[in-house]
């Protein structure tokens, strides 16, 4: 049978992913009992009611708990922290930020995030990449995406292109002069598929950050897989995020969960910089006319709504498409991307 210092020290690596410490340490488990049959009943105390991430906890805390010799059940009934309660945590702040290799100097850190996948993030990545690059810029990309690595593709970079140095991991470098650093220049070939969980995710980008050589940047663009995963809540909190854009596309549904990354961000406490809204229409070749394939844009909306005053519009191009399958992102160019670059000053 576990003692009770035993059952706190195995919760003791469950981790709030918001808040990036231990769920012992934030006082979030209460009412701990411990029955001669190996039935362990704790209550988790929330700092919000409906927290997204209550399902990760318990998930994380029944496999602490069940590993122990002796546990053969665990019961987590959810509670909710008082408002002093919840006041003393965040008090606590967030964790430190890890420090960048000395080696490095990052002027600005702009994060690409969207609700929805499939929206466009990685693209608008890059030929922003491209952009900013063509203009004199030195640009890096970290590619955040840690089971779904596309940035790499993009340029045509091959898997296995990281090096070491004494210094840290040395990224890839575009054609443009990009550096590049994504978990498909790490593995053996491009399809081999990542498979990790939250900590593991949490750990890779906090080393890319930290491990990789850099150098001096203007602006370093952070690539977000969709949605407020692990990923981007990693992004958030552990990297000095100046601005974010969001991504999204006309139809409503992805205006709705952009808001919802939006209110991820809000509680980060980072200023979104523009809403781009991807896919906007389409220029018929023959005609010249603009037919707004995903229904009518809802852009000026959004933007209200996540209290930005920039936006831009891209149209469906399939010139960018088979560019980025051809690996030739780099021969991309949209006047709409200067123009977002100029509105928001990246
Ligand atoms: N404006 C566009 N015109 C034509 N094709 C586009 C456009 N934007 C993106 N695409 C295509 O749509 C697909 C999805 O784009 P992309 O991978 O950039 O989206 P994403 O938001 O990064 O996706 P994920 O959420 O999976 O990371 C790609 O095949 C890309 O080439
Ligand atoms: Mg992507």
């Amino acid at each position: 049978m576990p003692t009770n210092e035993q059952i706190l020290d195995a919760l003791q690596k469950v981790f709030d992913p918001e808040l990036g410490r231990n769920i012992v340490e934030l006082g979030m488990v209460r009412a701990l009992s411990i029955k001669e049959n190996g039935e362990v009943s704790f209550t988790l105390a929330l700092t919000i009611p409906g927290c997204p991430m209550k399902n990760q906890m318990e998930r994380d805390a029944r496999m602490a708990l069940m590993a122990l010799p002796g546990v053969n059940e665990v019961i987590v009934t959810f509670g909710a922290m008082t408002e002093v309660e919840k006041k003393a945590v965040f008090a606590k702040g967030m964790p430190e930020l890890p420090k960048l290799n000395k080696f490095n100097r990052v002027e600005k850190v702009i994060a690409v995030m969207s609700g929805k996948g499939g929206v466009g993030k990685t693209s608008i990545t890059a030929i922003l990449a491209c952009a900013l690059a063509h203009s004199g810029k030195k640009v890096g990309i970290l590619d955040a995406d840690i089971t779904g690595p596309s940035i790499p593709r993009l340029f045509g970079l091959p898997a296995g292109g990281l090096r070491s140095s004494d210094q840290g991991i040395l990224p890839a470098v575009t054609k443009l002069g990009i550096k590049v650093v994504s978990i498909n220049l790490l593995v053996p070939t491009e399809d081999a598929a990542v498979i990790w969980r939250g900590p593991m995710i949490t750990g890779t980008i906090q080393q890319f950050w930290r491990d990789v050589l850099w150098g001096k940047l203007d602006v370093l663009l952070v690539d977000l897989p969709p949605g407020t995963s692990d990923a981007a809540l990693t992004v958030m909190q552990t990297l000095p995020v100046n601005g974010v854009l969001l991504v999204s596309t006309p139809q409503e549904l992805a205006g709705m969960v952009v808001r919802k990354a939006d209110s991820m961000i809000k509680q980060m406490k980072v200023p979104v910089l523009a809403v781009v809204e991807n896919m906007s229409y389409f220029t018929c070749p023959d005609c010249g006319k603009a037919h707004e394939l995903f229904g009518p844009s809802h852009i000026e909306e959004l933007a209200r709504s996540v209290e930005t005053q920039t936006w831009i519009q891209l149209a469906i191009d399939p010139k960018l498409a088979a560019l980025a399958d051809a690996g030739k992102i780099e021969a991309y160019s949209s006047s709409n991307i200067t123009e977002l670059i100029q509105k928001t000053e990246i």
